[in-house]
């Protein structure tokens, strides 16, 4: 049996920096693949083609009850370009990423080339360091603020992307928020088709498919996870999932949220690489993150959360970032079950 957590060990001395830029791009893939997905649906497929890269989107592995637009499943392909950018950075490339780039083909959602040379600088090596050591942790967080120097780096990365970040760190706006990320669960759970499409992808790491999650990134034993699976079908357990998030929300020391001035697929990739960015900030001050984002999938309560957390745009992102456990890392498929053959 494979391990389970065998994309996550890379030896950076691997790299090809002799070799072709189509065999420095491959090796590269295999940072873009740690990206977080929708319940880690890796929704993403890749063709190299010279010197570039081609993302496309992997509808088939779309959540139809939970994300019917595609959004989350965008956005996840986003996380994989700023993993990428990330990466290139270290190895020495500036990237260059051109986003939706036929208009004909909205499947096609970017085409990316090393471009010229860049000098990495320490944060790019730390962030690159992040890549590796990032989990979504869904645990409580240690009640410690998080550091003002990461704070502004947030915020910078934010610009680079021109997307909209806020902040929540006080109580009276985090137990805002925190109310409808429970009523979201609420909502979610009482939809028989919603729990169906969830427990279909929770399974034990160490299956075949090498995609979905383990219980164990719930707090349970891993061996429990098809149990966690059939339990998540069978029983609304909305209301208690519910008070679990919104005490949890409420404790971690900061809830952040993602928005763009548009809701297209193009706004939805810059969120998807912005937030990745963040979470490697996040992630080189040894802070953590994990999702709430039931409130910007549930159509409803998305103006309710725009209004309430004071966000000028469109909600894409919700998470709360904290100091956490440490936990075992989520299965990923390995870049070349990834990569579409040409010809
Ligand atoms: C766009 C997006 C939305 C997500 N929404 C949620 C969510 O609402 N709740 C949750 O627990 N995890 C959510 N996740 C986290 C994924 O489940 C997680 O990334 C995946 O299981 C892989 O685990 P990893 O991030 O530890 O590698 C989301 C991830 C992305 C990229």
């Amino acid at each position: 049996m494979r391990d389970p957590s065998a994309e996550w060990h890379i030896d950076i001395g691997d790299y090809p920096s002799a070799g072709s830029d189509a065999e420095k791009l491959s090796f590269l893939l295999r940072y873009a693949i740690l990206a977080p997905s929708g319940h880690n649906t890796q929704p993403w497929m890749f063709q190299i083609q010279g010197d570039q890269v081609e993302l496309y989107a992997d509808r088939t592995r779309g959540l139809p009850v939970v994300d019917p637009y595609d959004r989350a499943l965008t956005l996840s392909c986003g996380a994989a370009i700023g993993s990428l950018r990330i990466a290139m950075r270290r190895f020495g490339h500036e990237g260059i990423f051109e986003l939706l780039p036929a208009a004909g083909d909205p499947d096609l959602l970017a085409r990316i080339r090393l471009g010229n040379s860049w000098t990495p600088s320490a944060v790019d090596h730390s962030l690159f360091e992040a890549i590796t050591r990032r989990r979504t942790t869904r645990r409580p967080f240690e009640n410690e603020p998080l550091p003002e120097q990461l704070i502004d780096q947030l915020r910078a990365i934010a610009a680079e992307d021109a997307v909209e970040l806020v902040l929540l760190t006080e109580a009276s706006a985090k137990s805002a928020v925190a109310a409808l990320v429970a009523e979201g669960d609420r909502i979610q759970f009482a939809d028989p088709r919603f729990r169906r499409e969830l427990g279909s992808w929770v399974h034990s790491r160490r299956a075949a498919s090498r995609d979905g999650m383990s219980g164990a990134g719930f707090g349970m034993p891993d061996v429990l996870s098809s149990i966690g699976g059939l339990v998540i079908r069978t029983f609304d357990m909305g209301k208690g999932i519910g008070a679990k998030d919104q005490e949890i929300s409420l404790h971690s020391p900061a809830l952040a949220i993602v928005a763009t001035a548009g809701d297209e697929p193009r706004d939805w990739l810059s969120a998807g690489a912005a937030h990745m960015v963040m979470l490697l900030a996040a992630g080189a001050c040894g802070l953590t993150a994990a999702y709430l984002n039931q409130p910007v999938e549930v159509d409803e309560l998305r103006p309710r959360l725009a209004a309430a957390a004071g966000v000028q745009g469109v909600p894409q992102l919700l998470f709360r970032l904290g100091r956490g456990p440490q936990i075992q890392p989520a299965v990923r498929r390995p870049v070349a079950e990834v990569l579409r053959k040409l010809g």
